[in-house]
């Protein structure tokens, strides 16, 4: 029993939260955007009402203190050992996504797996670039894994670079060594730019996985790839917009820095505050909610297999589950279930129609209520 209770409901209505206030005071429960329905660690609410009381709220720079926390937290947690000069510290991580498209020639492709968390697949016509979309392979157990072959081809075919999101959005695999060496080989075969997203890195919850840097596999692929990290997933901060890229390669970040300058806003200073209490005095409440957090993916698992057909398998980390509901003959399941009161993200628009991802980071009875609506929903 931790000293954390992530039983007790925190009412966020009246907070202008986008994952409530979507369906306006109907009765539906939301289980969609991927933000927690928890308060981040208490040393981050402490930090940041330090930090409003002092009242000057001037242009700012990420402190050394935090500079130190993040390059404390890549070597404990990952035995990736970063130099400060790498960090280009960003309001967002899809503005990063976004921005890195042009980097690329505009004739050259983007390429993206598929299904993606949405942004991934936006980027590219936002920039005016192309895009290739390779669909992820499915093992018989129902795992999905990266298809590096047709990934190979699609980076022969022009596509200078590559999205890549571990762990992945939606789905949960946390890739494997073996499993990011041959993409690695491909990256390097043609000499294709990459971005990891790694934002979902500290929420494996598979007891015997872990997750893996891209870019701490060799210093070639650390020379082609921009690492995307964030405390925003981890410890509930997305509404404070604090992300940072990891770009060892000095030609590259200098390229990367030229296509945000003017367009990216400055961090805001709260978001660095954040940052720094999360990553220094967060590791107790995020063991504990990685408990909470596979009690909460359990309860997901032992329902479903109740359901009629749902086909699933148990995301090795990110509290998002996704769900092929192909099986049910439902034309739009999503739809569907928002009728029966819970509130789901639509696989179509991650390039699945017939799927939806359910986000279980909510108290044990929001989500046992969810979970019974849908029962509810597919029985009739
Ligand atoms: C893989 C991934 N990248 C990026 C984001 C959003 O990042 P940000 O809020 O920093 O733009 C999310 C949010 O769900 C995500 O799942």
């Amino acid at each position: 029993m931790s000293g954390f209770d992530f039983d007790m409901p925190v009412d966020r209505t009246g907070t202008a939260s986008v994952k409530w206030d979507r369906y306006g005071g109907r009765d539906v429960l939301p289980l969609w955007v991927a933000d927690m329905d928890f308060r981040a660690p208490p040393a981050v609410a402490d930090a940041l009402a330090r930090r409003a009381t002092h009242g000057v709220f001037g242009y700012t720079h990420a402190p050394d203190s935090l500079v130190e926390a993040i390059l404390a937290y890549a070597r404990d947690r990952y035995d990736w050992d970063i130099d400060r000069r790498w960090l280009v510290y960003l309001p967002g991580a899809v503005p990063a996504l976004n921005a890195a498209c042009r980097l690329i020639d505009p004739a050259a492709r983007v390429v993206t797996t598929t299904p993606i968390y949405p942004p991934f697949l936006s980027a590219a016509g936002h920039m005016a670039r192309e895009a290739a979309r390779v669909p992820m392979a499915v093992d018989a157990s129902g795992y999905q894994r990266l298809d590096v072959d047709a990934l190979d081809a699609a980076f022969a075919d022009a596509g200078r670079l590559f999205f890549l999101c571990n762990p992945y959005n939606p789905g949960g695999r946390v890739f494997g060594r073996d499993e990011l060496e041959s993409l690695a080989q491909a990256v390097l075969r043609h000499d294709t730019l990459v971005v990891s997203d790694e934002l979902h890195a500290d929420l494996v919850l598979e007891p015997g996985r872990r997750h893996r840097p891209f870019a701490a596999l060799y210093d070639d692929v650390a020379a082609r790839t921009i690492t995307l990290l964030a405390p925003s997933k981890t410890f509930n901060l997305a509404g404070l917009g604090f992300a940072f890229a990891v770009i060892p390669d000095p030609a590259l970040r200098k390229r990367f820095r030229a296509a945000i300058d003017g367009i990216l806003p400055y961090v805001n200073l709260l978001g660095y505050t954040a940052a720094e209490a999360a990553y220094r005095h967060g590791a107790e409440w995020h063991a504990a909610l990685l408990a909470y957090l596979r009690g909460n993916r359990d309860r997901v698992t032992g329902a479903l297999a109740r359901l009629p057909g749902v086909r699933a398998v148990p995301p090795e980390g990110t509290y998002l589950y996704w769900m092929d509901m192909r099986g049910t003959g439902l034309e739009d399941p999503a739809r569907h279930l928002e009728e029966h009161g819970v509130g789901l993200s639509n696989g179509a628009d991650f390039g699945a129609p017939g799927f939806v991802r359910l986000n279980f980071a909510c108290p044990r009875s929001t989500l046992d209520a969810a979970l019974e609506r849908m029962g509810e929903a597919l029985s009739r």
